[in-house]
């Protein structure tokens, strides 16, 4: 089995800066409300004519140039999202066209905000097994299309942006262990309700709001901390390592609250904490993608440090990793 590692990273927020403020004016929320229970600041917004194709195609054009390999040098391309351009054809086939990236398989998962660490575990494993060089994941979200703007308990928690990481063969470090999971049972605390096959947009649908994020935070809040929590101390035995051995843990981004709460009984330091939330917000797939490009940008992960992802969204499904940079 060859090793895979990163070797090379993009992002791309949209330029449009929503801000507390903007929703005290929108629904009956304040700013010490927002920052005490999320962390959350501002957020980005994608503008009217831009889709999540276009958000991954600026993050993953990014990626390739820091990567400093052509775009025929792509063998695999993995779009996790949950806000496609449209149903088909995927965002991955949407990225290649644009990028020229001729032939390279294509395809989108679906595993909310854990869909990073699900498309780096999927390429992860073409690389090693050796039946492709290099893959170009992209965690791409356009949240502010689902979000109903009139609903207080959702509006304040999501932002749009992209993030990408190009893999390939490294001499040493790269993943090291992966942990995936599911717990199907508690499919009504995070969902959109219709636009599928079972609720058919239509006339009805839209009138009754369900084309719009529906979440029953104060339940996922308790989830969230116990299956995070569980989830990396679940790679870390695989592993072989403790939490002592962890250098950086780049966790999803829903909530402040819930990143320390899980860092706290993991038994890890705030400085060994990585928060992009206040200027972001929730972000789904995007989010801890954008966060580790961001830790890489900043200096914040080195040559030799051990990165911890750790991510929890709808469906409900959890990915935690590790890395050697
Ligand atoms: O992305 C993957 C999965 N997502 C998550 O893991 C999210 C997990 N959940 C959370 O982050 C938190 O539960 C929220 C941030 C969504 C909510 O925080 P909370 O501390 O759990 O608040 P709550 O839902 O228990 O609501 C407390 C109060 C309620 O008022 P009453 O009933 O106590 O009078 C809400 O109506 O806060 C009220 N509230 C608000 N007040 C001002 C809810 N949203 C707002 C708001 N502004 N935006």
């Amino acid at each position: 089995m060859k090793k895979v590692g990163i070797i090379g990273v993009g992002e791309y927020l949209p330029h449009k800066v929503l801000t507390n403020a903007d929703l005290e004016k929108l629904v009956d929320t304040s700013n010490e409300w927002i920052i005490t229970r999320t962390g959350i600041k501002e957020r980005r917004i994608a503008s009217k004519d831009e889709a999540t194709s276009d958000l991954a195609i600026k993050a993953a054009k990014e990626a390739l140039a820091c990567a400093k390999i052509k775009p025929e040098d792509i063998d695999l391309i993995i779009v996790a999202t949950i806000t496609p351009d449209m149903p088909f054809p995927s965002v991955a086939s949407i990225v290649q066209n644009a990028l020229g990236v001729k032939h390279a398989a294509c395809f989108d998962i679906s595993a909310a905000c854990a869909g990073f660490v699900y498309a780096l575990s999927i390429a992860h494993q073409f690389i090693a097994r050796g039946a492709y060089r290099h893959a170009l994941i992209v965690g791409a979200e356009k949240l502010s299309a689902i979000t109903d703007w009139k609903d207080r308990n959702t509006c304040v928690l999501f932002g749009d942006g992209a993030g990408a990481c190009v893999l390939g063969e490294v001499k040493s470090g790269g993943i090291i262990s992966t942990h995936l999971g599911c717990d199907g049972s508690n499919l009504e605390l995070l969902n959109l309700p219709a636009g599928g096959s079972r609720r058919p947009a239509s006339k009805e649908t839209v009138g009754e709001g369900l084309h719009y994020i529906k979440m029953q935070g104060n339940e996922l809040f308790k989830i969230a901390v116990r299956t995070m929590t569980h989830a990396a101390e679940t790679v870390l035995k695989q592993a072989g390592l403790t939490y002592r051995d962890v250098d950086l843990i780049i966790p999803h981004q829903a909530n402040s609250r819930i990143i320390f709460a899980v860092a706290k009984r993991l038994g890890l330091t705030e400085d060994k904490i990585y928060l992009n939330i206040e200027k972001y917000g929730n972000m789904s797939s995007a989010s801890t993608v954008t966060a580790l490009v961001e830790a890489v940008k900043e200096g914040r992960v080195k040559k030799g440090d051990t990165v911890l992802l750790d991510c929890f969204g709808a469906g409900l499904v959890w990915g935690a990793s590790i890395i050697k940079w």
